[in-house]
């Protein structure tokens, strides 16, 4: 062969290796994100990723799990009160986005917050007076909120460390299980609670949320998680442009503190009605306790896997949709949250910088023989699962 030949040869060779090298970086690295000025459109992988976290005031060490999907889902939860961290999601241009609230370091979980991401327990919001009475007798909870009870107590399954169970990549699901056993009189309920909590991840684009407890003592449960999401990205101003759809149409009414009368009301007429899409912001103004913080009763039977609730967030295009089996949502636009409290890259977190929608039982279902009840006994087993599904439009 000619020496130029050759040479024409070997150009070739190392313009068509050049060119494949590209691919297979574009392809592992880029996961379904904006890569090369191109949409990258070959799926990704499952992957889970366990790394130091930190340690408690009290020397626990705590961890933080990366949950991939390779497609640009990507969560980050810490066993520190199972606390999703981070949640990063593509808009609809394919640009990835944190869309949680939280700190960067634990030490910001640590100094104290308003349930960012947390798994909540032994009981979602509020027990009236922070006692129940169950087979005749009384039970005096700890006050955290006035007189009542809130999230499980002073101190609530946010803020201890949950065992890590399993953190794997399998199939089409990165999971990551945690369990946590709660002693007979924590916070002043009765029984020894053993739970696990399991997040899923999934390649169709799912965060799945299963809690599951069993009791040796009758005990009341109602576990949830209390993520405050914002669709436009963490920090990045107030979610009263979100558009918001609740599959309810009645709530539970409330007193002064919050605490359901145990009478359910239609939202027909009223700002609570997002039977139809309806911007977060439109009626907020006319809402009489400063903002949205009201359970809605799901349509469709408790227990059972039904939708609960839509968001779309128009300039990112990122929707999320929740299907619950639970019998109710708590919404609750952050009306708490007033700027003092600096997140994740320096951002403020500022009133209606975010909205929680927090699946549960009713607020003091303890006490409310009307209610679905909360009641777990030894032998019975507690199980409910959330799902939230993200897409673009
Ligand atoms: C829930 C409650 C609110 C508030 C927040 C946390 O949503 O219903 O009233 O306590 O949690 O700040």
């Amino acid at each position: 062969m000619p020496w130029t030949e050759t040479r024409i040869n070997d150009a070739k060779v190392k313009l068509i290796s050049v060119i494949l090298t590209a691919f297979v970086v574009c392809a592992s690295g880029c996961h379904g994100m904006k890569c090369c000025g191109k949409k990258f459109k070959e799926p990704g992988k499952m992957s889970v990723k366990v790394e130091p976290f930190g340690k408690t005031q009290d020397g626990q060490q705590v961890e933080i799990v990366t949950l991939a999907n390779g497609k640009g889902l990507t969560a980050r939860i810490t066993n520190y009160g199972g606390i999703v961290v981070s949640f990063e999601t593509p808009d609809r241009n394919g640009v990835p986005g944190d869309i949680v609230l939280g700190f960067d370091k634990l030490d910001g979980y640590l100094k104290g917050h308003p349930y960012f991401g947390a798994i909540i327990g032994r009981y979602g919001n509020r027990i009236g007076g922070a006692k129940f009475t169950l087979d005749g007798k009384e039970y005096k909870l700890a006050k955290n909120d006035g007189e009542n009870t809130l999230h499980g107590g002073v101190k609530g399954f946010d803020k201890v460390v949950w065992k890590i169970e399993k953190a794997e990549a399998k199939g089409d699901k990165a999971i990551l299980k945690l369990s946590y056993i709660s002693k007979d009189g924590e916070e002043g309920y009765p029984g020894e609670l053993k739970c696990i909590m399991t997040y899923t991840l999934t390649m169709g684009n799912k965060l799945e949320m299963k809690y599951e407890a069993t009791t040796d003592k009758p005990t009341v449960v109602n576990l949830t998680n209390h993520a405050y999401w914002n669709l436009a990205g963490q920090g990045s101003g107030d979610v009263l442009g979100h558009e918001l759809m609740i599959n309810a149409d009645k709530y539970t009414a409330v007193d002064k503190g919050l605490i359901p009368t145990g009478e359910l009301k239609d939202v027909k007429g009223t700002p609570l009605d997002f039977t139809k899409p309806m911007t977060i912001g439109s009626r907020i103004k006319e809402v009489d306790i400063g903002g949205y913080d009201h359970n809605f009763v799901l349509k469709g039977k408790g227990g059972k896997m039904k939708p609960a609730a839509r968001v779309y967030e128009p300039t990112s295009g990122r929707v999320m949709e929740i299907e619950t089996t639970e019998p109710g949502v708590q919404f609750y636009s952050s009306n708490f949250l007033d700027g003092t409290l600096k997140g994740k890259e320096g951002k403020v977190y500022n009133k209606y910088g975010a909205f929680c929608l927090e699946t549960q039982h009713y607020p003091d279902s303890p006490n409310k023989v009307n209610f679905p009840s909360t009641v777990l006994r030894p032998g019975e087993k507690y199980e409910t699962v959330t799902v939230h599904k993200f897409s673009t439009k």
